[in-house]
């Protein structure tokens, strides 16, 4: 982190140097650590739009260019070339790993995909009509309670335990949550399959019937699983590394980020997407709905579309999009009307004067839901889907949070603007 420029800040005809810091890439960064000890002003970025959080290695997006890259390597080839856990291994350890280092680490992360059998029982005490991403908040911060031995985050060994943990049981916990969801019996792990055909079994076997995991399936799962698996610094990893900033254990970290990303504006925009296309249901009332998508009075958006940081296109969505084809090509699913809604609803927005000037492009969340709906998934497994494979980010996230030796507890200020100092009057004198 380069640090060669300056900027001046006058208040009040007081001038305050501020070291500018140079990024890898991306646009500078004004420090402005000192600001309230030097000037006694606080800056003022309500949803953080001008304001870095944090520094970091681990992802890099360009939303102007439409690009992501992890630790260096753009998102495109990574999803066309790499698989889920060799992501997980870049993004935790900083390099693509060697043969046998992928081997051992697929061995660890496969040798965890079972919980505690106590965890059964706690499923149980939820309803069964619970959205799964309700179960999973609640199943992951009950991990604290199972594995002591991984929640102290001071030890290094037990951090790598967690992370290890969370990984691998996290499609376990969201597949347990989908099962008790519909009432069908837990399927325990099977661990001679791969991370995302083990996660489809997980989901779709019974104990009745053999059940033939189709590989094409299974690589668009692991695809899906891979476009999703870090993001920087978004919603749920900032709620992550700020809940982990007080010194929490990981499991209540993770959970307070699966609660974030539960959210319609963030990862809960894959459900809400889906749902809308349906509720729309024929071309022919796409009209109506774009329009109502332009009037700010209605309070409906439209869901899959637009991002903070991307204003040219999500490459993720580019990816996402190609995959939709592959799969509904294989299941032959051509022309039912949800498909036909979203392929009309994507022309229509590309060439809308509104959502051209705004830069509103369909984001990763408009083809991925698409994608789940053919592949048998109810729209409410869609966002656990997103936290299982979000889960990696949120521990490397954290991971390098803790390995920060300036790390302080989070702490944002405020502009109040409440009443001053005023003297309590007693009830009767109201
Ligand atoms: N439909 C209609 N208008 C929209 C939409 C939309 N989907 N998104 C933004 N706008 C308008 C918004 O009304 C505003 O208009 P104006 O400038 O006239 O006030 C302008 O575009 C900018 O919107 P914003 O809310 O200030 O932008 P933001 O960066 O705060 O919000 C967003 C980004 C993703 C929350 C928003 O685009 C949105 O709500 N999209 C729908 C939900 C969605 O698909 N979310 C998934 C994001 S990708 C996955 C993830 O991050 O989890």
């Amino acid at each position: 982190m380069a640090e060669t420029k300056n900027a001046t800040l006058t208040i009040e005809g007081k001038m305050i140097d501020l070291p500018i810091l140079s990024p890898t890439n991306g646009p500078d960064v004004v420090d402005i650590r000192k600001l309230y000890a030097q000037a006694n002003v606080f800056t003022y970025d309500p949803g953080f739009t001008s304001t870095a959080a944090c520094d970091s290695t681990i992802t890099f997006i360009d939303g102007d260019e439409g690009i992501l890259l992890h630790r260096g390597y753009p998102i495109d080839q990574l999803a066309a070339q790499s698989h889920y856990l060799e992501v997980c291994y870049l993004l935790l350890y900083g390099a693509l790993p060697s043969k046998d280092e992928l081997a051992g680490f697929t061995k660890i992360i496969s040798r965890h995909t079972m919980i505690h059998e106590q965890m059964h029982y706690f499923f149980r005490g939820f309803r069964r009509d619970s959205h799964p991403m309700a179960t999973m908040v609640g199943v992951v911060g009950a991990m604290s309670a199972f594995y002591h031995d991984s929640t102290d985050v001071n030890d290094p060994h037990q951090r790598e335990i967690a992370s290890h943990r969370l990984i691998a049981k996290m499609p376990t916990i969201a597949a347990m949550a989908y099962k008790y969801s519909i009432g069908q019996p837990f399927m325990y792990p099977r661990n001679d399959l791969s991370y995302a055909a083990n996660f489809l079994h997980m989901c779709f076997a019974v104990p009745a019937e053999t059940y033939h995991v189709d590989p094409i399936l299974a690589k668009a799962m692991d695809r899906i699983f891979t476009l999703h698996a870090d993001h920087e610094q978004n919603a749920s990893t900032s709620t992550v590394r700020l809940a982990s900033s007080s010194g929490a254990n990981p499991f209540a970290c993770i959970a307070a980020g699966i609660a974030c990303l539960w959210g319609p504006a963030h990862g809960g925009a894959n459900q809400a997407a889906l749902e809308q296309l349906r509720e729309i249901g024929t071309v022919d009332r796409i009209p109506e709905f774009i329009k109502m998508a332009k009037d700010k009075t209605t309070g409906v958006r439209l869901m899959g579309f637009g991002h903070r940081v991307y204003k040219n296109f999500d490459p993720r969505a580019k990816v996402m999009k190609e995959s939709a084809d592959e799969v509904l090509e294989l299941l032959g699913v051509h022309n039912n009307p949800t498909l036909q809604v979203a392929k009309e609803l994507e022309r229509i927005a590309l060439e809308d004067e509104y959502f051209v000037s705004k830069k509103l492009y369909p984001n990763v969340d408009f083809y991925s839901g698409i994608i789940l709906d053919a592949m048998g998934f109810p729209t409410s497994m869609f966002t656990p889907i997103f936290a299982l494979a979000r889960t990696v980010g949120w521990i490397s996230q954290w991971k390098e949070q803790l390995s920060d030796p300036q790390l302080k507890i989070g702490r944002p200020r405020q502009l109040y603007l409440g009443e001053s100092m005023r003297d309590y009057v007693p009830i009767d004198q109201r």
